[in-house]
């Protein structure tokens, strides 16, 4: 999988990327991280990027061309699953829509900042607007991490356990159960016994029951949805 990602502080795209499990997957070459400084296509001797709003109002919009110019360089040389725009006014980011992401080959995201992107981005290029909660962040690079790290993690090799990303919170509409490990009893407080029985068909149950009691108390929501 390719992830393309257009920003205008790509430097805050950098730590992400650069530890751990997604540290590993593009050393296996299982991904791959591309960001684009779109500094690169600004525009006049000041390498502008944002103007004023028409209409008025408080804050900056990120120009057409550079944006544009920089996506038709990137579609002339890909083929992309989705050109996705990160953006608290799009659609909310689930599991589902990550599970669906992780089986293309490569995706483009593009950032915003300021007070968003003139609207005919959006019109011209994006097929899909997502947001990663019901709250405003500075700018897209953080959203981004989190969908490269969420759609990573599902492709097989990238995480050691082949079924561990099934097991996670959310696949399924439940919440994960609670998980220890040694020692069995730290400070007066112990492991349920059920987990040092060594009888599968007892645990899953017992995991099945602790997932089910923890979704339907913090997420019924999700519980409903099942
Ligand atoms: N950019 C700013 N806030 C965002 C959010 N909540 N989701 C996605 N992109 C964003």
């Amino acid at each position: 999988m390719v992830f393309d990602i257009i920003s205008v502080v790509p430097e805050l795209l950098r730590s992400p990327f650069e530890h751990s499990i997604l540290q590993r997957a593009i050393k296996k070459e299982i991904i791959e991280v591309n960001v684009i400084d779109l500094r690169a296509y600004g525009i006049g001797n000041n390498l502008q990027l944002d103007d004023y709003q028409y209409g008025g109002g408080a804050g900056m919009v990120m120009m057409v061309e550079p944006l544009d110019k920089c996506i038709k360089t990137l579609k002339a040389n890909n083929d992309y699953d989705e050109i996705i725009y990160l953006t608290p006014d799009g659609k909310t980011y689930n599991q589902s829509l990550a599970n669906r992401l992780s089986l293309g080959n490569r995706l483009m995201l593009i950032l915003g900042h300021y007070k968003g992107i003139d609207q005919r981005i959006r019109d011209m290029h994006v097929t899909m607007e997502l947001s990663i909660g019901d709250y405003v962040l500075s700018g897209g690079e953080l959203p981004a991490a989190v969908l490269v790290d969420s759609i990573s993690r599902l492709i097989p090799g990238v995480i050691g356990d082949g079924t561990s990303a099934l097991t996670d919170s959310h696949q399924d509409n439940l919440l994960a159960p609670p998980v220890y490990t040694r020692p069995a009893i730290y400070d007066g407080h112990a492991v349920p016994d059920v987990l040092l029985s060594g009888h599968d068909k007892n645990i899953a149950e017992w995991r099945l029951s602790e997932s089910e009691r923890k979704t339907k108390e913090i997420r019924p929501d999700l519980y409903d949805k099942k």
